[in-house]
């Protein structure tokens, strides 16, 4: 039976064939990976291992606050506002409406990596942008600066944000006075009108920002004409993409649950949504074509920036982590806070993705551990807390509930199968199932593609 002038699915004694990932009605489903910590689990790993074979690869919110680190033959890329995925030349690579862009980022990130290696060249012909994704200016950024600033004067603490004018571009958005790709590519007049009033706005809430009005505007129409072949209606896009032919197409979360603007460790969390609703919204796309969608789970835990970090360790351990798992931002090169597995805040993050399998990163970083604590319950004045606190004052003061399961002191880096992983290995990431009642399919031992072990 041939379905929309396309797809064919067989009916057989009554039953509906369904092939996956295309289903008849629904169109082909999209493969999601997401952050299930506080950022930097190895997602541009994970993704660049799954989009070998894709054919669209997507990002759907964020901006350049990500840093997503890529390996291969060797050679170091690191990605913010491209999907990672763009590293497949044969992929197409889709920036969504829930991105904000930052045009000159944007150029110097993709012609920085084309620079580094075979396969970006072409990077451009490639690269797909949603007319309906808003730009960050850099005022906004100036902005963020700012609101740092007074955060640490007024307030006494910052946020500890990248300073890429993420809240502030958002804010624009939200309060209808941002503006977007389709916006820069029709009447640049009107755009420059529009712009002048959204400067105006920020110079009377911010008196110290400058902003040079007329040496952006002509920066920014110096990309008109690059963009141009680029920019497409993203929902069209996405709707052909989904109901064309059978094909492969991968999601790419930036930042994370626990950095969500609704589900995060609020205020101390980024500006957009980094868990699954984001698919949908961020790139214009039905619940029902998600399909598989991958948590990424660092086997210890790292934030950077400020807010509470309950299972964080201030001493030689946290220190060690640190060191040997090179925690320092891809985005800001700050170090990052190191602690041990949290799977309680783990756990929360599964319960609003419905994770249906996980990516384990960076188990080898264990290797040298005696034992390894695993956080596994919050009490409260004595009393164990079957939630995970919305109140960032409360969270401060939990008490952490630790498992303590013996370390496997041995060299992982080498190891490709489950098999062959050390007993005390094997029971970690077990234990890790059990808990979550998620499967591991895939666990780190090092930063290069083929560090990374299969197990279904
Ligand atoms: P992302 O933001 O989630 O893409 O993660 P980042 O790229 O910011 O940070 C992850 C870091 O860990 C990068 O430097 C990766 O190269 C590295 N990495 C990823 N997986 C592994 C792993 O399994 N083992 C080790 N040793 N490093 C890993
Ligand atoms: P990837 O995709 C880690 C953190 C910042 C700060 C807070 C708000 O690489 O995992 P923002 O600039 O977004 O307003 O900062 O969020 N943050 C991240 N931390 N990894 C990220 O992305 C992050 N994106 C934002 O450090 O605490
Ligand atoms: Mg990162």
């Amino acid at each position: 039976m041939a379905l929309n002038g396309t797809a064919t699915v067989e009916i057989i004694n009554g039953e509906l064939l369904d092939s996956s990932p295309r289903s008849a009605d629904i169109g082909n489903k999209v493969t999601v990976v997401l952050g299930a910590q506080w950022g930097d689990e190895g997602k541009g790993k994970v993704v660049d291992l799954l989009a070998q074979d894709a054919d669209i690869v997507c990002r759907c919110q964020g901006g350049n606050n990500a840093g997503h680190t890529v390996v291969v033959d060797s050679v170091e890329y690191d990605f913010h506002l491209l999907p990672s995925g763009i590293i497949n030349p044969k992929a197409i690579a889709f920036i969504g409406n829930g991105v904000v862009i930052h045009l000159p980022g944007l150029f110097e990130e993709a012609e920085k990596n084309a620079k580094k290696g075979k396969g970006l060249e072409d990077w451009d012909k490639r690269l797909i942008i949603s007319d309906r994704a808003h730009i960050v200016f850099d005022f906004h950024q100036a902005a963020d600066g700012i609101q740092e600033q007074q955060r640490q004067q007024q307030a006494g603490k910052n946020l500890g944000t990248t300073k890429k004018g993420i809240g502030p571009v958002y804010s624009s958005k939200a309060a209808r006075s941002g503006l977007r790709i389709c916006d820069l590519l029709a009447d640049f007049q009107d755009f420059s009108e529009r712009f002048k009033v959204l400067a105006n706005q920020h110079k009377a809430m911010y008196p110290t920002l400058e902003i040079n009005v007329e040496e952006e505007l002509e920066k920014l129409k110096s990309y008109v004409n690059r963009i141009k072949p680029m920019v497409k209606d993203g929902v069209y896009f996405m709707y052909e993409a989904l109901h064309g032919p059978q094909k492969k197409i991968l999601v790419e979360g930036a930042n994370a649950a626990l950095l969500d603007i609704d589900f995060g460790t609020y205020p101390f969390v980024t500006s957009s949504n980094c868990t699954v609703g984001g698919v949908c919204t961020g790139l214009g796309m039905p619940p029902q074509n998600v399909g598989e969608v991958y948590g990424v789970v660092k086997a210890y835990t790292t934030r950077v920036g400020i807010g509470a970090f309950p299972t964080e360790q201030s001493d030689e351990i946290g220190q060690l982590l640190q060191t040997r798992g090179k925690e320092f931002g891809v985005t800001t090169g700050r170090k990052r806070r190191c602690g041990w597995l949290d799977l309680v805040l783990v756990k929360y993050a599964h319960m609003i993705n419905g994770f249906t399998a996980l990516a384990l990163t960076k188990l080898d970083i264990l290797d040298v551990l005696e034992e390894i604590k695993v956080g596994v319950a919050y009490t409260l004045d004595g009393k164990t807390i079957p939630y995970f606190p919305a109140n960032q004052e409360v969270l401060n003061k939990v008490e952490v509930q630790y498992e303590i399961l013996p370390g496997w002191n041995t060299d992982t880096s080498n190891v490709r199968t489950f098999e062959d992983l050390p007993e005390e290995a094997k029971k970690y990431v077990r234990f890790i199932e059990n808990y979550l009642s998620v499967p591991v399919k895939w666990i780190g031992v090092g930063k290069s593609r083929e560090s990374m072990i299969q197990l279904f």
